[in-house]
């Protein structure tokens, strides 16, 4: 693994100096390069420390970015490729972080990849008493952990969001007529790629990253011949149901995810869309399902925009929008809306997110342990979150 980040670094310099043979900055970026590849020979002791200082650099060099004026804008345009370069390899490091015992620089912790998940499923008592009542809305991004990388830019993995059921389910891809089911998480992260997996073939091919597995069913997005939402049932493989879904006209829910028309969501109280229409089309549209039969209860127009959202996810009737931008920015909930109109944009913290790599091209929240289960431009993540009750605002 040293190989390929020196091979990233070593590929990053070589952009670098063909660029800015004449800038003044060229010698300091070649310095400052050679001395983190040294550093990198010393990985293993010093992971936190260099990791910090990475970031560092990084900062630098986006600032030199900025700086330059509008003259070069070859210049500028190479140098947004080497930016990405140095995050591709700062997200190489995350990812190798989690694969060796070095302390992480990122708080983790071990019940995310289900280490102690045997323990953690006898605990699951209390968890439900807290979905009763429902009064919470996110504090912030708690830890983070990067559990695999499956190349595949965009994507969907997931837990059944509401059941003891230790499965993993990966859609691997933006369309396709088969899905991965594992045992358990980490069948996932303990083999290479998917070798560890059922193949589960669908009747009808998914499009997107909006499905969802809740209580044994997969609710999944149809959209040949026309939208259609597919209740299937993952015990004996057979549709249990299907609704056309009004969103006739073909416009992305999320500007940063265009694959996305509709993107289902579970809550603690049960399942929602997110959707576009024509009539607004600058806006996120929120629809509250009922699980058993997909009628639509409820819909909402929110003011929340269509441009610039990655991804959103719905906790405790409240949605949380995530945006982000096309360069180099972390990404970040910056939208809230409650159909309580309890939660106001006012009242809910910026809550950003703890690294940028790419887009999320999938979140999913589940209720029952707090987590969201994103996919970001190829690593399957999951975020902890803290709460807080709506009470405390
Ligand atoms: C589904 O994905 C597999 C593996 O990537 C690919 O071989 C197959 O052609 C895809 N099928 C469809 C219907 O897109
Ligand atoms: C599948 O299981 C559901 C309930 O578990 C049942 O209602 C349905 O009839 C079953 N379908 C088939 C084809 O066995």
């Amino acid at each position: 693994m040293m190989g390929t980040l020196t091979q990233y670094l070593a590929v990053l310099s070589a952009i670098v100096l063909t660029v800015q043979s004449q800038s003044t900055f060229t010698e300091y970026i070649e310095r400052r390069l050679s001395a983190f590849e040294d550093r990198i020979a010393v990985w293993y002791d010093q992971t936190q420390r260099y990791s910090s200082e990475y970031r560092e650099f990084k900062n630098q060099i986006l600032a030199l970015v900025d700086g330059l004026d509008k003259e070069r804008e070859e210049q500028r345009r190479s140098l947004e490729l080497a930016t990405s370069r140095i995050e591709r390899v700062e997200r190489e490091m995350d990812y190798l972080e989690t694969r060796n015992p070095a302390p992480a620089c990122v708080e983790v912790d071990d019940k995310l990849i289900g280490k102690n998940a045997d323990k953690a499923s006898k605990q699951k008592k209390p968890k439900q008493v807290k979905l009763a009542d429902c009064r919470e809305m996110i504090a912030s991004i708690k830890a983070m952990k990067i559990v695999k990388k499956l190349e595949t830019t965009s994507g969907l993995w997931t837990k059944d969001l509401m059941s003891d059921s230790e499965k993993v389910y990966i859609f691997d891809g933006v369309g396709n007529d088969t899905i991965y089911e594992f045992a358990r998480l980490r069948d996932l992260t303990d083999f290479s790629g998917l070798v560890k997996a059922k193949k589960i073939k669908l009747p009808y091919p998914w499009a997107g990253t909006g499905h969802l597995v809740y209580k044994g069913f997969l609710y999944y997005i149809r959209n040949e011949p026309e939208f259609q939402l597919i209740k299937f049932d993952l015990k004996n493989r057979t549709v249990a149901d299907s609704a056309m879904f009004p969103a006739e006209q073909q416009i992305p829910v999320y500007s940063l995810s265009p694959f996305n028309f509709i993107d289902l969501a579970a809550d603690e109280q049960g399942l929602w869309a997110m959707y576009a229409t024509r009539e607004n089309e600058k806006h996120i549209c929120l629809a509250r399902l009922d699980p058993k039969t997909l009628d639509i209860e409820q819909m909402w127009d929110t003011p929340c925009p269509i441009e610039n959202a990655e991804n959103a996810f719905v906790i405790c009737g409240t949605l949380y929008v995530v945006y982000n931008s096309k360069l180099r920015s972390r990404s970040r909930i910056q939208c809230v809306y409650d159909v309580n109109g309890i939660v106001t944009n006012e009242l809910a913290p910026l809550v950003y997110f703890p690294k940028r790599y790419g887009t999320h091209s999938s979140i999913k929240y589940s209720p029952r342990e707090n987590y969201l289960y994103a996919w970001d431009d190829g690593y399957q993540i999951i975020y902890r979150l803290a709460m807080k009750q709506k009470s405390e605002l």
